[in-house]
């Protein structure tokens, strides 16, 4: 590309926010050049207004940034947002009114309307969404949003399936305690333990998976008619979440239909080449103890989907397990993978 792009992360001090500046060092087209959080941390250098919960150093280049409040003024046209979500809705929207670029990972906007929930292996033309949500709202900027870290794995596993109807899924999760923040979940109630509650978890994963699984009609998205069932629970794994799946396909496809499906998909941002999109999104693994979290979840820096275990479901018609990492490509990868796609859609010009 010509010209790099300047970016800013809002929320940059918090848990996520870190995982975006350690996911944008070295990025080909991206600079960040600017970070938006509280008050309590405004007017203060990177380094000094958070602690860095990520290895190694806070990184040089950002470390003498001076943060500042989250108020639309001098900030780059694209910014990430990272915001606590009770603060999200206004913030984003005033982001957006004023004109920016949010590629947010909060939960907030994901199921409004007229807000793409972009996985763009899997729904990259629900992006059309956006010039009818500059209208309806009456803003030159605009908001898109990635999934929670559970759905982008559940979605990336059945992306491959839909041709062959997606009627019913059963999925239950193995989530790893990264995916709860900093501080996130009490060591005494996680360690050698598993907890089978993740507030709100369960229904997200649900009403995201059918929005991004559904067909754009023009103004909105129509939701996979599919039934989807959640089971989600935390595990004392660090990164890393494993789901597994059984599914109920109309056309009644054979295993070696569902395995050429997984092996020969690939989409939109390998065939553009984006800059953090994997050569091969969704990856089977033949040994029949894999994918696992610990040996698995970084491969690809993070940004594939793990599947295996291939077989047939007594219940439904086909079960399989599913990995992926939730603070990579359920969080900050995800985020900069969709800002990678509207680029090449001229959706940042
Ligand atoms: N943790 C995960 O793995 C994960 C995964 C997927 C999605 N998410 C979502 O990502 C978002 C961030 O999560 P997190 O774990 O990174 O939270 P976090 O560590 O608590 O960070 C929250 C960020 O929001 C900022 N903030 C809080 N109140 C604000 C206000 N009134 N005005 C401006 N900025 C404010 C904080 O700034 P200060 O430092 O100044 O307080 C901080 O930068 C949430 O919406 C969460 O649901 C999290």
């Amino acid at each position: 590309m010509e010209h790099r792009i300047e970016v800013g992360i809002l929320g940059g001090t918090g848990m996520v926010g870190q995982h975006f500046v350690k996911f944008l060092q070295g990025h080909s087209w991206f600079d960040l050049k600017w970070l938006g959080a509280s008050d309590r941390s405004a007017g203060k250098k990177y380094r000094n207004a958070m602690k860095w919960h990520l290895g190694g150093e806070t990184p040089e280049s950002v470390a003498d940034i001076v943060v500042e409040d989250c108020k639309p003024g001098n900030a780059p046209r694209l910014l990430f947002s990272a915001m606590d979500a009770s603060v999200a809705t206004e913030i984003e929207r005033a982001f957006a009114q004023a004109g920016h670029v949010v590629v947010s990972n909060s939960k907030n906007h994901r199921m409004e309307r007229d807000v793409p929930l972009l996985v763009p292996e899997i729904n990259p033309d629900h992006l059309k969404l956006v010039p009818g949500q500059q209208r309806a709202r009456g803003w030159k900027g605009q908001i898109v949003t990635n999934p929670n870290c559970s759905t982008v794995v559940l979605t990336m596993g059945l992306g491959p399936l839909k041709p062959f109807g997606i009627t019913k899924v059963i999925a239950t999760t193995l989530q790893a305690i990264s995916g709860a923040g900093y501080p996130g979940v009490p060591s005494m109630d996680i360690n050698a333990n598993v907890i089978p509650f993740i507030g709100g978890e369960e229904e997200k994963m649900q009403q995201e998976t059918q929005k991004i699984l559904g067909e754009f009609r023009g103004d909105h998205v129509e939701p996979l008619a599919a039934r989807v069932s959640a089971h989600c629970n935390r595990v004392p794994v660090v990164d890393g979440h494993t789901v597994t799946i059984s599914v109920e396909l109309s056309s009644k496809p054979s295993l070696a239909d569902l395995r050429h499906a997984f092996d020969s998909f690939t989409s939109v941002p390998q065939a553009r080449n984006l800059p953090s999109a994997p050569a091969r999104p969704v990856q089977y693994m033949e040994q029949q103890d894999r994918p696992q979290p610990r040996k698995d979840a970084e491969r690809d820096r993070g940004m594939a989907a793990f599947v295996g275990r291939l077989r047939e479901c007594p219940v439904l018609d086909w079960k399989f397990v599913a990995l992926g990492h939730n603070t990579v490509r359920g969080a900050a990868g995800a985020a900069v993978l969709n800002a990678e796609l509207m680029y090449t859609e001229g959706m940042l010009d």
